[in-house]
């Protein structure tokens, strides 16, 4: 049974609510499954973004995850019998589409789990203006039209950094506390954007084929939106802290050190959106059961963090530079 509605938390994960699992436990998935197409459709077109994916963890997953010794304790710790059905795991580790009337996980984390379900956008972010019409002959009026039907239907475009990077930290600070507390699943990844885009996850290969690096300025950006972010979701996972155990103690440590790391940067570079984000930050305090104050200071850092992303390009940042993860910390397939 389906029974879709938004979350209200600022969450990036779709609130559709499977019941019947094996618990009979409701819970959240990434997307919404019913506008879920899945990578073969993506792929269609996306020849080699596909080829990048499947050298990342992202694609392996879906596979090797069930097999894992370390996911079967964790599973029983949990109490689930199975791993990919309607268990805990689903929502992070797996991409659920509707297969003959029922939500079942296809894949692992895909181009969707980062750009949007596509059912809505996809045929309308690739339509340059009919059938004869290449990229190059596209008016601009038809381009500015395409781009906002497409983010309208719910296509998140790389070029908006805040929203298409929220998705990662949605995932990889696991806001989650009877996962980590119960599970003892890991709380969170020691997650940086620059290094962890620009590794395995990286597919830059439709505007150019080389799959390079993203420019500095891009760089500069992607540290700025990603430490934000980093501290936003931190406060969110102290939100969500209720016991004095292994979950809120990482994560009150997460935001601390995050909000430490927002401070140091504000003497590198001129943004006044730094030091609000801070004084936000600093005003919850970061104790058990205070949700709606830590709620309220993560929505202010987000709003200053969209502001950034959208106002600044990254040409006047090189303070930045040398904090920038270098190239051999991009983290790579082992
Ligand atoms: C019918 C071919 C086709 C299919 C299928 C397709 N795409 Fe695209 N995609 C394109 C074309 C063409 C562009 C270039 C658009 C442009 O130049 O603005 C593009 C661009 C993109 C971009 C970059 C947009 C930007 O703002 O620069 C992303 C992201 C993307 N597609 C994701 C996807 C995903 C995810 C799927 C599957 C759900 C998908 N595409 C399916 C043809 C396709
Ligand atoms: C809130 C998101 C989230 C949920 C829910 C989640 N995981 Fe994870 N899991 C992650 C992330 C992110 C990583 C990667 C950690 C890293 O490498 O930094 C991970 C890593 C793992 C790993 C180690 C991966 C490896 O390749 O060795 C195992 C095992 C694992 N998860 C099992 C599970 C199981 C079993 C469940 C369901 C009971 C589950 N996870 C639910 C986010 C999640
Ligand atoms: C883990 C999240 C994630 C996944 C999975 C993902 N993307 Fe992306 N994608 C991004 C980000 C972030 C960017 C912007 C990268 C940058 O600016 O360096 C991007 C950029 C792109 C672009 C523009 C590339 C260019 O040449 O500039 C296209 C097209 C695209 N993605 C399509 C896809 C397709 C198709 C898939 C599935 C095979 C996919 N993406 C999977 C996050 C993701
Ligand atoms: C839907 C949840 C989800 C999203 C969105 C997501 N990830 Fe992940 N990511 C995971 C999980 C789960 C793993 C661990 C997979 C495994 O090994 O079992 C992982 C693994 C990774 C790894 C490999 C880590 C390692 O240990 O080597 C990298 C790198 C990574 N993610 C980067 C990103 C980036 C960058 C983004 C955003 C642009 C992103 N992820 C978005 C869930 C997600």
């Amino acid at each position: 049974m389906m029974n879709a509605r938004l979350l209200l938390t600022g969450l990036a994960l779709f609130g559709a609510l499977i019941m019947g699992s094996d618990q009979g436990r409701a819970q959240q998935l990434h997307l919404d499954p019913a506008k879920v197409m899945g990578p073969d459709a993506c792929g269609e077109c996306h020849k080699s973004s596909i080829e990048f994916w499947k050298g990342s963890h992202h694609f392996s997953t879906f596979k090797a995850l069930p097999r894992k010794k370390e996911a079967r304790s964790i599973a029983d710790k949990m109490g689930l019998k199975r791993i990919k059905a309607g268990s805990d795991c689903l929502s992070c580790h797996f991409t659920s589409a509707m297969v003959k009337g029922k939500v079942k996980p296809i894949a692992g984390i895909t181009c969707e789990s980062c750009h949007g379900a596509g059912r809505d956008w996809i045929k309308v972010h690739s339509d340059f203006g009919g059938k004869d019409v290449k990229a190059e002959n596209e008016t601009a009026a038809h381009k500015a039209e395409r781009y906002a039907k497409s983010e309208a239907a719910g296509m998140i475009r790389p070029s908006k950094l805040y929203k298409v990077a929220q998705n990662c930290y949605s995932c990889h600070t696991v806001p989650n506390e009877k996962l980590v507390n119960k599970g003892g699943h890991a709380a969170g990844s020691k997650f940086e954007l620059v290094a962890w885009s620009q590794g395995e996850v990286r597919h830059n290969v439709w505007y150019s084929k080389k799959n390079q690096v993203s420019p500095i300025a891009r760089l500069r950006m992607m540290y700025l939106v990603g430490r934000a972010l980093d501290l936003e979701y931190a406060l969110r996972g102290v939100a969500k802290a209720t016991k004095k155990a292994d979950y809120a103690v990482k994560m009150a440590k997460r935001a601390k050190k995050a909000r430490k790391r927002i401070k140091a940067i504000a003497k590198l570079i001129e943004a006044p959106e730094l030091m609000a984000m801070y004084k936000a930050a600093k005003a919850a305090k970061l104790k058990l059961n205070n949700e709606a104050k830590l709620t309220a200071a993560a929505d202010t850092v987000a709003r200053h963090a969209q502001a950034m992303a959208d106002k600044y390009d990254g040409s006047t940042f090189a303070g930045l530079d040398p904090v920038l993860p270098k190239p051999k910390k991009y983290k790579r397939k082992k």
